[in-house]
């Protein structure tokens, strides 16, 4: 695959390259990421793999970047949302990736190779970690660089059945006028309230910026899924340890499915949760027509499971790599790892590739595409 179009992108963070891949009308001309695994399966998925560079951002400097991005995406690491603490000198590194980022931007912008635009992707908990002060340096940096920049809350559920709501901060070095607030369902309650809560000089450069809903999905979880003949169920006695750890309101939401005898797909996760001051290890159930939030398995103990209630039984198993590709919006063509395991890990990090194609559409797209015939 390749990503093929006028404006250049530097791809950091890049992990399986899924942001690339949405970026419709982009050409990834830089990526990095400091993953072997992940950066293997950008290189397989990629028509001009040398691109990436297998390197801690810390380690880059600006002159591993060529020419001038139209756009610096950064999926920075979603554990790593403490963002406000030193940004220099000897611990510079421990104060995180996104740091590691702003500095190359930084440095480009002293040779006047500042990106057009750049766009923050993250977890919701960026907003109020560290009492808000993480969002709101975030936000400093992107005014200090001279920046205008607004946030949306995108939930991939809108494209995909997966519920999978990300925060997206979007920002442009050319001035740009940007709507109303609360105009449309990605300025949700908690994107509003950050905004109200940063200071006076930061919220005079916000944009909200204006995003339409997709049409009504038309595919929920079910559809995704491999053929029950071929996938690979948990035996009865492992399946009814699991459905053991059922709480008895989801237990319950199990038994109300099963009695109506249709085939209903679920999906669950095993969660470590506090009941009467004990921590107790419950599975989760949902039949609503999503897979929960994919994640990165750690130990395997988060892995998600598909449950088909048919006929008066239910059968659990294991969501697969390739299930859960489909669940970012990847073609089938797209190469996974060999192990389970590593696919996993690849797409429970990545980002959903039709909400990256709604911002390039109708947001990125128009803003390089207006500010060239303004320079024309
Ligand atoms: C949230 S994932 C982004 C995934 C990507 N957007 C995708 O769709 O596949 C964050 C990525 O940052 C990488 N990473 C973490 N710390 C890094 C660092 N210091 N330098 C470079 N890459 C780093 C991880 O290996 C991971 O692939």
């Amino acid at each position: 695959m390749a990503n093929r179009g006028p404006f250049n992108l530097y791809e950091f963070f890049a992990g399986g390259g899924l942001a690339g891949l949405g970026l419709t009308g982009f050409r990834t001309t830089f990526a990095n990421d400091l993953d072997r695994a992940k950066a293997a399966s950008w290189r397989a998925n990629h028509a001009d793999p040398d691109i990436l560079k297998l390197a801690d951002v810390w380690d880059l400097t600006p002159s591993d970047l060529p020419g001038r991005a139209d756009l610096a995406w950064a999926s920075s690491p979603c554990q790593d949302v403490s963002l406000a603490g030193a940004r220099g000198g000897l611990d510079a590194r421990r104060s995180g990736a996104f740091w590691g980022f702003w500095r190359l931007m930084t440095g480009l912008a002293e040779q006047g190779r500042a990106p057009r635009l750049i766009v923050i992707e993250n977890v919701m908990g960026l907003l109020t970690s560290n009492q808000g002060r993480d969002f709101a340096a975030v936000c400093q940096a992107l005014h200090d660089g001279g920046y205008v920049f607004g946030a949306v809350e995108a939930d991939a559920a809108l494209w995909l059945p997966q519920s999978r709501p990300r925060l997206f901060i979007i920002a442009s070095r050319e001035p740009v006028a940007g709507g109303e607030e609360g105009e449309h369902p990605f300025h949700t309650g908690r994107i509003r309230a950050a905004q109200a809560a940063l200071p006076d000089e930061l919220k005079a450069g916000w944009i909200w910026w204006r995003l339409a809903a997709p049409a009504r999905r038309n595919t929920d979880l079910a559809a995704l899924l491999q053929p029950d003949q071929s996938a690979g169920w948990l035996d009865e006695t492992s399946a009814a340890a699991l459905l053991d750890l059922l709480s008895p309101l989801h237990r319950a939401r199990l038994d109300a499915v099963i009695a109506s005898g249709e085939r209903r797909v679920g999906a669950a996760y095993r969660r470590v949760r506090t009941e009467n001051g004990a921590k107790i290890q419950r599975l989760e159930i949902r039949f609503d027509g999503l897979a929960g939030c994919l994640r990165t398995p750690a130990g395997g103990s988060s892995r998600q499971f598909v449950v088909v209630c048919e006929g008066g039984r239910a059968r659990v198993r294991r969501l697969t790599g390739r299930e859960a590709a489909r669940l970012m919006g990847l073609p089938e063509s797209y190469a996974l790892p060999a192990s389970e395991v590593a696919a996993l890990k690849l797409m429970g990090d990545a980002v959903a590739v039709p909400v990256v194609r709604a911002l390039a559409d109708q947001i990125l797209r128009p803003l390089l595409e207006r500010g060239v015939r303004t320079a024309a």
